[in-house]
């Protein structure tokens, strides 16, 4: 039996398609129920940000999370494939019509992802104050808290529609499959088993 951590929503519902397709069966969580329990899997339905938490306690022996995710927390996990759905990139957006001089000294980056920025600009050595915000970061440059934000681009809309463009790409992302390293070997025979199916699915999609 395997557990399965998925971020609620879009990546969890194209998810279960993918396992759907692989096992012919449906899968699907009751409406409010944070819990799914078919014979082989049990699937938990928790927020985006807290599926790695689930993975690295062991509380979930796998789950699917965003590249970006990985990226910011440094996981102690394995990444073990790429499920090429919930594609994205984390990008440097800024008003329409500005210019940035990354020479001058005091330039705000507001962001929820702060360790991906960090090293994103001691790469270029460029120095920058990062303003840590929990979500709605495009507002930052518009009411003067930033001049630029560091954020995630899936459609473009919501940069669009608050005259932001993207100035620079730092990373594109998509939705992994991680494991939890004890369960990993504990469970290998399955979690191999269940990874090859899937990476089947996912390259037939391609
Ligand atoms: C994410 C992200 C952007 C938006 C990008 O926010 O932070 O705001 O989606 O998507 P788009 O390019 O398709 O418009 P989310 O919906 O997760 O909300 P948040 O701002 O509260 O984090």
């Amino acid at each position: 039996m395997l557990t399965i951590a998925l971020p609620k929503g879009r990546i969890a519902q194209e998810t279960m398609e993918l396992m759907a397709e692989i096992f012919n069966a449906e899968f699907k969580f009751e409406s409010r129920k944070l819990i799914l329990e078919t014979p082989k899997f049990t699937f938990l339905n928790v927020r985006n940000q807290d599926v790695p938490t689930y993975v690295e306690y062991g509380a979930a022996d796998l789950g699917v999370v965003g590249l970006d995710v990985i990226t910011e927390k440094e996981l102690n996990v394995l990444d073990l494939l790429d499920l090429q759905i919930g594609k994205c990139k984390v990008a440097i957006g800024i008003k329409k019509g500005d210019k940035l001089d990354w020479s001058r000294p005091d330039i705000k980056i507001a962001t929820k992802m702060v360790n991906i920025t960090k090293n994103y600009f001691a790469k270029k050595a460029v120095g920058v104050e990062i303003i840590k915000l929990y979500g709605s970061i495009e507002l930052a440059p518009l009411v003067g808290l930033a001049d630029a934000i560091v954020d995630i681009v899936e459609t473009g809309t919501t940069m669009r529609e608050n005259g932001l463009i993207v100035a620079e790409e730092i990373m594109k992302s998509s939705a992994h499959l991680i494991a939890n390293k004890n369960s990993f070997f504990e469970k290998k025979s399955e979690i191999l088993d269940l990874y090859s199916k899937l990476k089947e699915a996912v390259e037939k999609r391609a």
